[in-house]
């Protein structure tokens, strides 16, 4: 099995989840990471624990995606692997949307993705990999997830596309669709403690190897999919669920 062994790879929203895990594999797989976030004592600390290079860089922000860009090229050059997972979860009921949530998080899920990889692409070598954190909401519709569904559906389309238009480069773009996975992601949303607990046990009922995944669960297909042995893989996705996605009609 290949290893990534003296690749670049750059992870977003790396401090926390299932970025800090892929990030930790990473580096275990030989690669240098650098992590981003938003909040500079959660990027520090993440850092300095998982021994890479941390970057402050809201993605919201299109400068401040271009200021990241140019300290990458600055410490590394080039960059082998993307890992677009920055992300945030706004659960709303559809006639309580606001346009303050829309575009907060499309700002960040789906046009904070898309300008990571415009941004990034004159640094990113020939043959690079670049990976799409997207969710299996985006073929769900579970209740209160109209936008995030949406933010994530969005990323997935525009993700074949640019696997078409990325080809000549040898630049290779997958999604991976995960089902619920522990992370902090949920406590962010505001829901109480009881929330929490009710939806978690709701979703795990639903999920037939019933148990929610892990962040190693996740960044075990990422460090594949950012990989030479997954050389030929391009434009596709990949539920990680625990087969939530099957949908069983009876339990
Ligand atoms: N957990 C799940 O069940 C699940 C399922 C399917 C898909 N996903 C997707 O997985 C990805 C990672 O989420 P997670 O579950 O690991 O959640 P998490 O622990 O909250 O991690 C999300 C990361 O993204 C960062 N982030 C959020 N907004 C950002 C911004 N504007 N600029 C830069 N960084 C930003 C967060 O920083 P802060 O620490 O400052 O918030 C954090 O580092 C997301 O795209 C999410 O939609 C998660």
């Amino acid at each position: 099995m290949s290893t990534l062994n003296g690749k670049i790879a750059v992870v977003t929203g790396g401090n926390s989840g299932i970025g800090y895990a892929s990030a930790k594999e990473f580096k275990s797989q030989g690669a240098q990471v650098v992590i981003t976030g938003r909040n500079s004592e959660k990027v520090e600390l993440a850092a300095k624990e998982l021994g890479v290079k941390g970057i402050v860089a809201d993605v919201k922000n299109i400068s401040a995606i271009e200021n990241l860009v140019a300290q990458v090229k600055e410490s590394f050059g080039k960059v082998d692997v993307l890992f677009v997972n920055a992300g945030i979860f706004q659960p709303a009921p559809v006639g309580q949307i606001s346009e303050e949530m829309f575009d907060h998080q499309i700002g960040i899920n789906f046009k904070g993705a898309v300008f990571t990889t415009e941004k990034f692409l004159p640094i990113l070598n020939d043959g690079a990999s670049i990976i799409n954190l997207s969710s299996v909401n985006a073929y769900t519709g579970m209740p209160n997830t109209a936008v995030y569904a949406a933010s994530k559906a969005a990323l997935n389309s525009y993700t074949r596309t640019a696997a078409t238009e990325l080809a000549s480069r040898k630049i290779r773009i997958n999604a991976v669709n995960p089902g619920p996975v522990y992370t902090p992601i949920f406590e962010k949303t505001g829901m109480n403690e009881e929330q929490l607990k009710g939806l978690s046990e709701a979703m795990e009922n639903r999920i037939p190897l019933k148990r929610f995944g892990q962040p190693e669960d996740i960044a075990k297909l990422v460090t594949f999919l950012a990989s030479d042995d997954a050389s030929f893989i391009t434009g596709s996705e990949y539920n990680i669920d625990g087969g939530i996605n099957i949908n069983p009609l009876l339990g």
